[in-house]
């Protein structure tokens, strides 16, 4: 097994003025993967794919792209494509010109058959001959992926793609983006939100303060030995709200839904579990239950969150767990 890994980072540190925005980062990302890089604003992300677009140099380490060593000079990896900032594109053309004029500056043919290839992948085609003055983030978006599509690129750079994103534009690049990872590309999308990265990604990293807290698979990242909130609503909160007080390792979490109904809990699984079972035997039925972030969020947020405190120990990587 040689095939060079789509990312490689070693030591990988950039500042600008006084502001470190990455701090010795390392990452490797196989080729194939849909990656996620997840962060607080100001983590860093932006900063990181720019450095594998070749829009930045590092100040230290070393950064090997689809294989090939990263130079100090500006220039974009070849087989590397996509944006960070959101994509450059002309307000006073339409959707298919733009395509057809980014594809001029490249250079080589691009056929008519591919812008239209394009557009449809990231449903555009209704909005082909509408220029991109008028068109909203969501779409613009979608426009800048399908240029990026029509470089066939082997590694996709995509700075928080779901920014404005509507239910049916979020399905579109969802599909193409899962498309292209069937085939072997390679994708790297960032979010300042962990619930964006979990419907598409394999492996996530998430950074903050410019280093990297987690590395690894998603499922190492949620875990049974993580206490969170949970939301209980059943037939009798007063009745609830004691058994919670009175079973071992329960806490009763904020109470400002009172008026609703809801009981938050914070607990492991298994004090959860026995909670449930004491409701049941007393007659108390439950009507919802469910965290109040996700698993992942909640893990996210816990990394995250410590990491403001320097060498907290917060630092995580996969081999941790
Ligand atoms: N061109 C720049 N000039 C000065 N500071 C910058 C520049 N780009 C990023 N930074 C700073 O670097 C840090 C990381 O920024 P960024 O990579 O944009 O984070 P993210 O994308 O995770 O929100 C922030 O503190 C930001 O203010
Ligand atoms: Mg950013």
């Amino acid at each position: 097994m040689d095939t060079p890994a789509a990312v490689r980072a070693r030591g990988i540190s950039k500042s600008f003025g006084e502001v470190i925005a990455l701090d010795e980062i390392d990452l490797d990302i196989a080729q194939g993967q849909i990656h996620g890089v997840a962060g607080p604003n100001g983590a860093g992300k932006t900063t990181l794919l720019g450095l594998f677009l070749g829009l930045a140099v590092a100040d230290e380490g070393r950064l090997e792209i689809l294989g090939s060593p990263v130079g100090r000079t500006l220039d974009a990896p070849g087989g590397v494509a996509g944006f960070v900032d959101g994509p450059g594109l002309y307000p006073s053309l339409t959707a298919r010109k733009n395509l057809a004029a980014l594809a001029a500056l490249r250079g080589g043919d691009t056929h008519t058959a591919d812008l239209d290839d394009a557009l449809a992948q990231v449903g555009l085609t209704d909005v082909a001959d509408d220029r991109v003055r008028g068109f909203s983030l969501g779409m613009r978006q979608r426009l800048g992926l399908a240029a990026a599509l029509l470089t066939k690129p082997r590694l996709l750079v995509l700075d928080e793609p779901a920014n404005g994103l509507d239910p049916s534009g979020k399905k579109h690049v969802h599909g193409v983006l899962t498309r292209l990872a069937a085939e072997g590309a390679t994708v790297v999308l960032s979010s300042h939100r962990m619930d964006d990265l979990e419907a598409l990604c394999s492996e996530v990293t998430i950074i903050a303060t410019g280093r990297v807290v987690f590395t690894g698979p998603l499922g190492k990242l949620s875990s049974e030995h993580q206490e969170l909130d949970y939301r209980l609503v059943t037939s009798d909160r007063e009745a609830a709200r004691k058994l919670a007080t009175e079973t071992p390792g329960i806490r009763l979490g904020d109470e400002s839904g009172k008026d609703s109904g809801v009981l938050v809990v914070r607990t492991l699984v298994p004090a959860l579990d026995e909670l449930v079972v004491r409701l049941v035997r007393d007659g108390v039925a439950i009507r919802e239950l469910a965290p109040v972030v996700s698993p992942l969020e909640a893990a996210f947020l816990a990394l995250t969150e410590t990491e403001a405190e320097p060498e907290s120990g917060a630092r995580q990587q996969e081999s941790a767990r």
